[in-house]
């Protein structure tokens, strides 16, 4: 049966747009997403998801005083689809224990850089300011630190002499969208098993380290 994946997003909604891609060439293990959950009503993945058909529902963190409150409210909004995977893409909130706690194991996210380097906001500006020669992005589980969970896909990008943030963000999320449709397939096809810290990729005929992943691109 197929995978059921919520996707949660605050913006733009381009790695949705990738996931919605990987799915109509058959490509997200044969993962569907059934529902496009947003903290912002203005996000621009919600006209993303409606363009192809799949439902939308807000949960505006303003409408909230508690930060608890949000989470239980977004966790009760996404569980009422049931799904087998939450894709974090570009989902801009700290989510607290009343939410992780109900999706543990069961949640991605995307984070664009290669963690455990720049973790949280600006990481291309933060990236440029240290003259790292490689960036890049990662897929992990989500777990109640931000940012540190176990790590499923790495993509590596150069840092070019003339880079500046603009330029630099727009290599790693080329490779976001590469990356994240991988793993999001790898765990509908159940090939993820998490030991201790470390994402195994199971089941390939050549097994392959799936914490290091570089697309062609
Ligand atoms: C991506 O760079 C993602 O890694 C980060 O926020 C950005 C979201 O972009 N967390 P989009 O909304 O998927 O276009």
């Amino acid at each position: 049966m197929a995978s059921r994946i919520t996707v949660l997003v605050s913006g733009r909604g381009s790695n949705l747009a990738a996931l919605l891609g990987a799915q109509a060439r058959d490509a997200l293990g044969g993962g569907r997403i059934v529902r496009v959950v947003a903290n912002r009503p203005q996000a621009g993945g919600l006209g993303i998801a409606a363009g192809s058909g799949v439902p939308t529902r807000v949960v505006d963190h303003h409408d909230f005083a508690q930060r608890d409150d949000f989470d239980v409210a977004l966790a009760d909004a996404v569980a009422a689809d049931a799904p087998d995977l939450v894709v974090l893409a570009g989902f801009m909130r700290v989510l607290g224990p009343g939410f992780i706690e109900r999706f543990a194991g069961r949640m991605l996210n995307i984070h664009p850089s290669l963690l455990p380097a720049f973790p949280g906001l600006h990481t291309h500006r933060r990236a440029l300011a240290e003259g790292v020669r490689v960036h890049g992005c990662t897929v992990h589980f989500v777990t109640a630190d931000v940012d540190v969970g176990p790590i499923v896909a790495q993509a590596a990008v150069p840092v070019h002499d003339d880079d500046d943030e603009t330029s630099l963000a727009a290599r790693v999320l080329a490779a976001e969208h590469v990356l994240l449709p991988h793993a999001v397939a790898w765990y509908c096809l159940g090939r993820l098993a998490i030991v201790g810290k470390r994402v195994h990729l199971t089941g390939d005929r050549l097994p392959r380290d799936a914490a290091l992943f570089c697309p062609d691109a």
